[in-house]
């Protein structure tokens, strides 16, 4: 089986690529190395995949790629990922998230393509208040720019299944985290500030509830879709191990040894949405999956890992530093 992985040197496609690589799959990388993507991420596998600095929304080097390459199956991980960032300017949401995914799925349905797993979130749902769950036949209600944009991709690929017959499998994860998450989504940028004894800033009063999934049971799950998912079906993957924002800045802290007078509230982000929960029966009853790692043992190796590789993410944030100044001056 050779798959085309889109977005493998970001956070989540990278634990992919290692996995995949680990099981002897034959891989081809597409990523477009924005601020996000870094190839030091997959430097153990460097030689043993094909790479291609390439942006999913250029048809005709993707179309390159594929008459090349020939995969059986698509990946498509890449994405423009942070909520933050989409409030400020939608625009590279719209173009990557919402046409990179159609001229991927176009692409594709001119190939012999096996399957088209097509990555969404929990966030395509909306929020939900302290009771309930989503299920994958739950409408879609979004609320963020990042969050529409996903929900655009998400209901591209199922159409494109619907009218093309195209083998498109969506997959809705909940929030991940582990080793290589660019700091600045929560986790590790709680990690590097507690580290330096910086303020640590916490949205509202840090009471909206996130499902943290450890980043190599998502993939896991992933291969698992790969593997027994069925074309035109769509699986949550969830851990439920849900937290508070500010439970998790509290364990970070407890785990640092470093104390609670570091956090300070910030304003709200707008359209914050206060829950999401997955129920994931349906991949636990067809492929008898279940998350394996507990949050509290996940959040440990995670800061342990950060501490370990500390100059990569000192680097992380001297360009982002930068980046935010020459993006959004
Ligand atoms: N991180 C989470 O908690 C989470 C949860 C649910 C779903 N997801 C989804 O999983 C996927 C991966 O998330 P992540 O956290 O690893 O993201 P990330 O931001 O770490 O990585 C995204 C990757 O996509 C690449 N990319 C961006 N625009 C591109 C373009 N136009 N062409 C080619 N490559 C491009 C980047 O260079 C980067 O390597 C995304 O689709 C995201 O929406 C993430």
């Amino acid at each position: 089986m050779k798959i085309l992985v889109t977005g493998g040197a970001g956070f989540i496609g990278s634990e992919f690529v290692r996995q995949a690589i680990k099981r002897e799959i034959e891989l081809v990388v597409v990523d477009k190395l924005t601020y996000a993507g870094d190839l030091e991420r997959l430097k153990e596998v460097k030689d043993t995949i094909s790479f291609y600095k390439a942006d999913i929304t250029n048809k005709e080097f993707i179309g390159y790629i594929f008459q090349k390459e020939k995969p059986d199956v698509v990946v498509h991980w890449a994405a423009e990922s942070h909520v933050d960032r989409s409030i400020l300017d939608a625009t590279p949401f719209i173009d990557t998230n919402v046409k990179g995914t159609q001229v991927l799925l176009d692409i594709a349905k001119k190939h012999d393509i096996e399957k088209f797993i097509n990555i969404a979130t929990d966030e395509v749902y909306g929020e939900l208040g302290k009771e309930g769950e989503f299920y994958e036949d739950t409408p879609l209600n979004p609320s963020s720019p990042y969050s529409v944009s996903k929900a655009s991709a998400d209901m591209l690929g199922r159409a494109y299944y619907r009218t093309y017959d195209l083998p498109v499998i969506t997959v809705r994860p909940s929030n991940n985290y582990g080793y290589w998450q660019y700091p600045e989504k929560l986790i590790p940028m709680v990690i590097l500030k507690a580290l330096k004894n910086e303020v640590i800033p916490v949205y509202g009063r840090g009471e909206n509830v996130r499902e943290w999934l450890f980043v190599s049971d998502c993939v896991e799950a992933v291969i698992e879709i790969i593997n027994r998912g069925k074309a035109g079906e769509v699986y949550n993957i969830g851990s439920g191990e849900e937290r508070t924002n500010i439970e998790v800045v509290k364990s970070i802290l407890d785990i640092l040894d470093k104390p609670e007078s570091l956090i300070e509230y910030v304003q709200d982000r707008p359209g914050h949405d206060f829950r999401y929960a997955l129920n994931i029966d349906k991949i636990k009853k067809e492929m008898g999956w279940r998350a394996k790692i507990r949050f509290e043992d996940g959040i440990e190796k995670t800061v342990q890992w950060y501490i370990e590789n500390i100059e990569w993410v000192e680097k992380k944030i001297h360009y982002l530093q930068q980046y935010w100044k020459e993006t959004y001056k």
